[in-house]
């Protein structure tokens, strides 16, 4: 049980989330529903449990088969936790009881799991609304269907618009607690990308670097905030198979993180050379991608749109890349067109929280504003973050230039954006895969702060890393 002045500390601080959120609801009960274990290919054999991240931001809870409900007086919630029971002590071990799980929560109120169908039906007799989260696990869809006595087909529809805005809202804006569990976890990160770093050389296999990066995290009790990509073939943006040899010339990309202790999550991407010195034509095109990354980090103010940021990196790639003979024609222009996406087809970053894309489950309302909608234009529409910039979002930076051979050609025979594209330039480019440099930052009142410590980024630091 968690007596420390510290879990004290965080229980008042999701009491104060929970009441902020209910002052913004207004009338009617929230039902907020934990995770349960998903089988993987039998009930007892699971996948690793990670519970909710909404749940976890208004409770801190991260344990299965929970669920709360938040009543429209202040202060007023009950937690709804599986008594302890002889046979979950002998195969899993004692586990926190309901009272205690409550009291690490800042909560006063517990009771039986099975209370909480007939607390839902009293409520609906009283009239009252039941705001709920539209699920994205079968698994609570078809819980929140029979809580609620509706068909499955009618959860999604008749999940709670203006609760969804008001967590989005709330979730955005990063206190420094928040913060201070980012940096911790890019503590961590920072060993993985040294690591990674040091122990590429011709021959070494991903897999060998991934399991590294893996018993980092591992070693620090610690988890993966995603399935990292560690590959050579880093023009294949989500690239999780690990079954490469690194060989010499090729260029290692590595993007991952970790969580930390309360489940905020790092995203770290660098690139080094595998043999390690970048070649010529690699070190020009790692300029390039760095050059974006550290315009697009002196761009970042309060006011300014993260749509605007990520045009502002596409025209440093495409007048950087006419330099090098790679374009042509009018940069903003090209970049109008959508020419840039055959080069750099995603967003230049995302929200950043307890979730690696955070909240991306609640949609655009969370990088769009009501009155924007996605692109629809190639590249541009991979943009998961647009809207106007606040203090205390925290993002994720991620320029990249990537060589995809099957894009590559398919433009090329289209014909499409030949008078930005010089074509016949790319044939050194077949087998150079890709580059991406990745930091999270938050936005200040002023400007923005790259967070954590210094991961090698400049062509001299990795260099350096790589002799580690
Ligand atoms: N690690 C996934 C991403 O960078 O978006
Ligand atoms: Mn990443
Ligand atoms: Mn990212």
């Amino acid at each position: 049980m968690a007596n420390t002045d510290f879990s004290t500390r965080w229980a008042d601080i999701y009491r104060g989330r929970r009441n902020h959120i209910r002052s913004k609801i207004g009338d009617g009960i929230t039902l907020w529903l934990g995770h349960s274990l998903q089988p993987r290919n039998y009930t007892d054999n699971t996948y690793p449990f990670r519970q909710n991240s909404h749940f976890l931001y208004y409770t801190g809870l991260s344990q299965p088969n929970l669920a709360l409900l938040s009543f429209p007086e202040p202060d007023h919630d009950v937690l709804f936790a599986q008594p302890e029971n002889i046979d979950d002590i002998i195969w899993s071990g004692k586990r926190l009881s309901p009272h205690d799980l409550a009291c690490d929560a800042g909560i006063e109120t517990v009771e039986d799991e099975e209370r909480l169908e007939t607390y839902l039906s009293e409520a609906r007799t009283r009239g009252l609304k039941i705001h709920y989260l539209a699920p994205y696990q079968y698994s609570s869809l078809f819980k929140i269907a029979q809580l609620l006595n509706i068909r499955t087909g009618d959860v999604g529809p008749g999940a709670s618009q203006h609760l969804m805005e008001q967590v989005a809202c709330q979730r955005s804006v990063k206190s420094d607690v928040e913060i201070a569990e980012i940096e911790e976890a890019l503590a961590i990160t920072d060993r993985m990308h040294r690591a990674c770093m040091a122990a590429a050389r011709p021959g070494k296999r991903e897999s060998e670097i991934a399991a590294m990066i893996q018993a980092i995290a591992l070693s620090c009790e610690r988890q993966q905030s995603f399935t990292p990509i560690v590959t050579v073939r880093g023009e294949v943006l989500h690239n999780h198979s690990y079954g490469g040899i690194l060989a010499e010339g090729q260029l290692l990309l590595n993007d991952s993180g970790v969580e930390s202790s309360r489940y905020y999550a790092s995203d770290i991407t660098r690139t080094c050379p595998v043999s390690g010195r970048f070649t010529s034509l690699q070190a020009d095109i790692y300029n390039v991608v760095l050059h974006m990354q550290l315009e697009t980090i002196g761009m970042i103010k309060p006011g300014i749109s993260y749509r605007e940021v990520h045009l502002g990196a596409c025209k440093v790639m495409v007048e950087d890349l006419i330099g090098l003979g790679l374009m042509k024609g009018d940069p903003s222009n090209a970049v109008e067109a959508g020419a840039h996406a055959l080069l750099f087809p995603h967003g230049i970053g995302h929200m950043l929280g307890l979730d690696v894309h955070d909240m991306e489950d609640l949609g655009d309302i969370v990088g769009y504003s009501r009155k924007e909608k996605r692109s629809s234009q190639f590249g541009l529409n991979f943009l998961r973050l647009s809207r106007p910039l606040e203090a205390g979002f925290v993002l994720t930076v991620e320029p990249g230039i990537y060589f995809i051979p099957a894009l590559i050609d398919r433009w090329k025979g289209e014909g499409l954006h030949k008078e930005f594209i010089n074509y016949n330039r790319l044939y050194p480019f077949g087998s150079f895969g890709g580059i991406r440099i990745e930091d999270n930052v938050v936005v200040t009142p002023t400007g923005t702060r790259v967070l954590g410590p210094a991961i090698p980024k400049t062509i001299p630091e990795v260099e350096q890393a790589c002799k580690a």
